[in-house]
């Protein structure tokens, strides 16, 4: 099966404006007690970046209710 990825085969993590980061790529999610989420192969997730969601890790849109307002950009050189 292939996946999407950052475009050279790493994961990529898109911290999206006002909302969650969006994570393309093979991935596996992992909770303290070693549990794996269940997380379709090849599809991207969006992990909650607000902590409002009802869902977490993963976004449940909640954030847009809350008003979560935040845009970061990373320094260029
Ligand atoms: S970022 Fe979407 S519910 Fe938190």
């Amino acid at each position: 099966m292939q996946h999407e990825s950052g475009g050279d085969g790493a994961v990529e993590i898109k911290v999206r404006d006002h909302g969650p980061y969006k994570v393309t790529g093979p991935v596996r999610i992992v909770d303290a007690d070693g549990g794996v989420f269940e997380v379709e192969a090849g599809r991207p997730v969006a992990l909650c970046r607000c902590g409002q969601s009802q869902t977490k890790p993963f976004c449940d849109a909640s954030h847009r209710d809350v008003g979560f307002e935040s845009c970061v950009r990373a320094a260029r050189s």
